[in-house]
């Protein structure tokens, strides 16, 4: 693979600034982003007040602990508008998730807010290697999800050439990549190895195209998959990170040249790793819930976001930029199958690891005479034609399961395209234990 590390002259200076610097930087920042929040929106001035704070009260980094957190219930509490900082018409753009589990959570940028966003995933994109002048084929939905829009403008602005695929199409994807020649690929984990079937199914060599990089990401994904896309395509893959209510993609990224975690664009985003059942704010190095203050936003300040999502802090390395470690999983994601806590992820690598069946999975739960019932559905590759060779896979990957997590699964190995499809972020659990 093409060595794409970037020349330091074309980083921010920001991105190799000493880490004294950055922490003065977001004080700084802090401080105005809690009195913009304060201030302006009813929400936080009420859970500020409850808590008895006020954003004079952070004089050192380590004070934000003091300082109340927002959920997602905050937002949805707040639909559609409240917690804009800002008066609507100051608003250029509104996000919102899908509202699958209630009402949709919707989220606001002004002009500047936007300008940011796109500089930000500049900054991403030169991490993963890609340069002004390459073409991006987008495969993120557009339209409110925020991966679409937000990857496209920043493209934009970087100075690359984009293609606004947006998901979905399967057959056309592979025809604009054969035909357009992209250098770069951004699409969620599990729809690229849709992409990727699709090229076998025309009987194309993936590893031929043009990419040189695939930038990846909306859901997690283990380094199992990443060494198999990367196989696969014969170009790197690196993983970006982000959500809606932070900002959308690009609040961190790897680099191409370590790809040992992603360093978070700090001087727009201050980091915490919180204990998720008491709160408590844990060092740098330990595993817990993210959770993010923005230091910038104008048009929706978040203070003390609790993400979900489960990683820790590592001290920079290409960058001098603290890194997050690649996601695991989201503390709703986690299964808890006869008392064993599982994640998908721990699912998806020990797949990544059996012969004769390909990355696409999902895991059904039921109950049984009161007992969880655990299915994991995976997919034959089309070389492993036979009934032995497929038994013998559903043994190899249940034993590993057993092994390694602690809990019984029943494997069903189906046809290739037997497991279900997504064009953005895969459904890896259907929990029916409610329904029984
Ligand atoms: O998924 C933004 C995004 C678009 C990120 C495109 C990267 C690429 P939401 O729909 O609000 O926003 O979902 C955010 O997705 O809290 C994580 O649980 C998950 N997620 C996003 N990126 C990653 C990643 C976008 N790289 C939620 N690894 C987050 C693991 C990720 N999980």
């Amino acid at each position: 693979m093409l060595d794409l590390t970037p020349q330091p002259f074309e980083l921010d200076p920001v991105e190799m600034s000493p880490v004294e610097v950055i922490r003065d930087l977001q004080l700084h920042r802090l401080k105005w982003s809690l009195r913009h929040a304060y201030e302006n929106v009813a929400h936080y001035r009420r859970a500020f007040d409850a808590a008895g704070v006020k954003p004079d009260d952070l004089t050192s980094l380590a004070d934000l602990a003091k300082f109340p957190f927002t959920a997602k219930a905050d937002l949805r509490a707040n639909y559609p508008f409240g917690l804009f900082a800002v008066p609507r018409e100051k608003v250029a753009r509104i996000h919102a998730s899908s509202g699958t589990t209630g009402k949709p959570t919707v989220v606001g940028y002004t002009a500047r807010d936007i300008e940011t966003w796109a500089e930000l995933i500049g900054r991403s994109l030169r991490a993963s290697g890609a340069r002004r002048g390459m073409m991006l084929h987008n495969a993120y939905g557009y339209g409110l999800f925020t991966g679409g829009l937000g990857v496209h403008m920043g493209a934009e602005r970087f100075g690359m050439t984009v293609v606004p695929i947006s998901g979905g199409m399967t057959e056309r994807q592979v025809q604009l990549i054969e035909d357009f020649k992209p250098d770069v690929i951004t699409v969620t984990p599990s729809y690229c190895l849709s992409i990727l079937d699709e090229f076998k199914r025309q009987g194309l060599d993936p590893r031929k195209t043009s990419l040189k990089v695939g930038i990846f990401g909306a859901e997690p994904w283990t380094n199992g998959m990443r060494t198999e896309i990367e196989a696969a395509f014969d170009m790197h893959a690196v993983d970006i990170y982000g959500l809606s209510e932070v900002m959308g993609p690009g609040v961190a990224n790897e680099c191409v040249e370590s790809k040992d975690g992603l360093h978070i664009w700090e001087d727009h985003f201050y980091p915490e790793i919180i204990d998720p059942a008491t709160g408590r704010v844990l060092p740098d190095g330990e595993k817990g819930e993210l959770v993010f203050t923005s230091l910038t936003k104008e048009a929706m300040p978040v203070i003390r976001y609790r993400t979900r999502d489960l990683t820790r802090l590592l001290p920079g390395t290409a960058r001098t930029l603290r890194r997050m470690e690649k996601v695991t999983g989201r503390t709703d994601d986690m299964m808890i199958v006869r008392g064993v806590n599982v994640f998908p992820t721990q699912i998806e690598e020990l797949l990544l690891k059996t012969p004769g069946l390909s990355g696409h999975y999902q895991v059904v739960l039921t109950r049984a005479n009161r007992l969880d019932e655990m299915e994991v559905l995976v997919e034959a590759t089309p070389n492993a034609t036979t009934h032995d060779a497929r038994a013998a896979a559903a043994v190899l990957l249940g034993h590993h399961i057993k092994e390694v997590i602690g809990s019984s699964a029943k494997v069903t190995v189906l046809e290739p395209g037997g497991v279900e499809r997504s064009q953005g972020k895969a459904r890896r659990v259907v929990d029916k234990r409610a329904l029984e």
